[in-house]
C-alpha cells in the first residue's frame, strides 16, 4: 500500500442536476471529501445513487452544477480545453463492458490511444508492450477483443487505461459483468497497479466484497448524497448509516442477530465483538472464559478478510456475576478486542 495522507483530489459541496424532458434529477447534491494520493478509494451506492456521474464528474467528462473539484489544489472549472486535455492524460479510466475497439487486435487497442496521444513510435511500441505483459496478456497481441474471456478483455482496458502513465485509474463497476474467479483476479490486478506505479485508484461499485477486496478507504453514496466515509476498519467496525448498515447486511448478520437476541430475550448482557488485524488469529476469547468465572453463549460469528487482513465478528450473550462479566470485558479491551454493548442495531437498520 502506497497510501499517504496527501490530497491529490477534492470535491467541495459537489452538486450534479440533469435536466430532461421529464423535469430535473439532482445526481449529486453536496458531496465533499477528499481523495489521497496513492489510496484505493472505493465508492459504494445502490443503482442510481449517483456513483458514476460522480467519477465522471473526477476527470470532467460531467461538469458539476455547484460546487468543486480541485486536482492538487488546481480548480477543475478553471481549465480550458488545452488543461483538460492535459488533466486526462493524468487519469485513466475502465467500465463495465470493457468499452474496446472490437474491430482492433489487443496490441493495437493499447496502442492506437497512445498514438493520439502523441508517443512516439517506438514509445508505443515499447510502452504497449511492457503494459500488456503488466496485465499479463503478452502471448495475445493479435488476438481480437471477441476472442478474449470478459477478464481478459478488461487486462486490454487496464492495459490501455495506464500505458499512458496516469497518476489515477478511476474504475466504474470494472468487475461487475465478470464472474467470481475473473473479479477476483482484476481486483487483484488493480490492487497490484496501485502498489507497483503508485497508481491512486477510484474505484465504483455496488458490491461490498469489492470494497473489502482491495480498498483503503470507502464513502458511501445515497441519493446523490456522501453519507458516510471512513478506512474499511472504521465502517465495517461501527456502520453509521442506515444504508452502510444494509450494505453489510450480508457480512456481518447484525439484523438477524438482533432478532434472536429479541428471541433469547437476553438483551442485557449481550456485547458484540470485533476482532480486527493481529488478534484475529488468537484464542483470546477462551483466555477470557478460562480468566473469569463467566460464560458466554455465541449468538453470531463470521470471519472475513479487509484488504487481506483478519477481521472477526462476534455477538456474545455473557452470563455470570456482574463484577466478573466486568472484568472479562475489561481483559478484552486490553487484549485489543473491540467490544461495544450490544444494542440499537435493529432500530437502525
Ligand atoms: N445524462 C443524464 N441525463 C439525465 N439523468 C441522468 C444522466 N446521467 C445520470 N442521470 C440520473 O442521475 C442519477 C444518478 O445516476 P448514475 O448513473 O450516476 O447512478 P449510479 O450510481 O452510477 O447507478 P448504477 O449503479 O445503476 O450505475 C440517476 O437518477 C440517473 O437516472
Ligand atoms: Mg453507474
Amino acid at each position: 500500500m502506497v497510501e499517504t495522507e496527501e490530497t491529490l483530489i477534492s470535491l467541495h459541496s459537489v452538486g450534479k442536476v440533469f435536466h430532461s424532458g421529464h423535469g430535473s434529477v439532482a445526481a449529486l447534491s453536496g458531496v465533499s471529501f477528499d481523495i489521497r494520493r496513492g489510496e484505493i478509494l472505493g465508492v459504494i451506492g445502490q443503482s442510481g445513487a449517483g456513483k458514476s456521474t460522480l467519477i465522471r464528474c473526477l476527470n470532467y467528462l460531467e461538469r458539476p452544477s455547484s460546487g468543486s473539484i480541485e486536482f492538487e489544489g488546481m480548480p477543475l472549472g478553471s481549465l480550458d480545453a488545452a488543461g483538460l486535455r492535459t488533466l486526462r492524460r493524468r487519469m485513466g479510466m475502465i467500465f463495465q463492458d470493457f468499452n474496446l475497439l472490437k474491430t482492433a487486435t489487443v496490441y493495437e487497442n493499447v496502442a492506437l490511444p497512445l498514438r493520439l496521444l502523441g508517443f512516439s513510435k517506438d514509445e508505443v511500441t515499447s510502452r504497449s508492450k511492457r503494459y500488456l505483459d503488466v496485465v499479463g496478456l503478452s502471448d495475445k497481441f493479435e488476438a481480437y477483443p471477441s476472442q478474449l474471456s470478459g477478464g481478459q478483455q478488461q487486462r486490454v482496458a487496464i492495459a490501455r487505461a495506464i500505458a499512458h502513465g496516469p497518476e489515477v485509474l478511476l474504475c466504474d463497476e470494472a468487475t461487475s459483468a465478470l464472474d467470481p474467479e475473473n473479479t477476483e483476479s482484476i481486483l487483484h490486478l488493480i490492487a497490484s497497479v496501485n502498489e507497483e506505479f503508485g497508481i491512486t485508484v477510484v474505484i465504483v461499485t455496488h458490491e461490498m466484497r469489492v470494497i473489502q477486496a482491495v480498498c483503503d478507504r470507502v464513502a458511501v453514496l445515497s441519493a446523490g448524497e456522501l453519507v458516510e466515509m471512513g478506512s474499511l476498519n472504521e465502517v465495517y467496525t461501527d456502520p453509521k448509516h442506515p444504508v452502510t448498515r444494509r450494505l453489510l447486511a450480508g457480512i456481518l448478520p447484525r439484523e438477524m442477530t438482533a432478532a434472536l437476541v429479541d428471541k433469547l430475550g437476553v438483551h442485557g448482557s449481550v456485547y458484540s465483538l470485533i476482532f480486527a488485524g493481529d488478534v484475529a488469529g488468537k484464542p483470546v476469547l477462551a483466555e477470557t472464559l478460562r480468566k473469569f468465572k463467566v460464560s458466554a453463549n455465541i449468538l453470531a460469528a463470521n470471519i472475513i478478510e479487509l484488504k487481506k487482513e483478519p477481521f472477526g465478528f462476534l455477538v456474545v450473550a455473557f452470563s455470570g456475576e456482574e463484577q466478573e462479566i466486568r472484568g472479562a470485558i475489561a481483559y478484552l479491551e486490553r487484549m485489543d478486542v473491540r467490544i461495544k454493548k450490544w444494542g440499537g442495531e435493529h432500530e437502525m437498520a
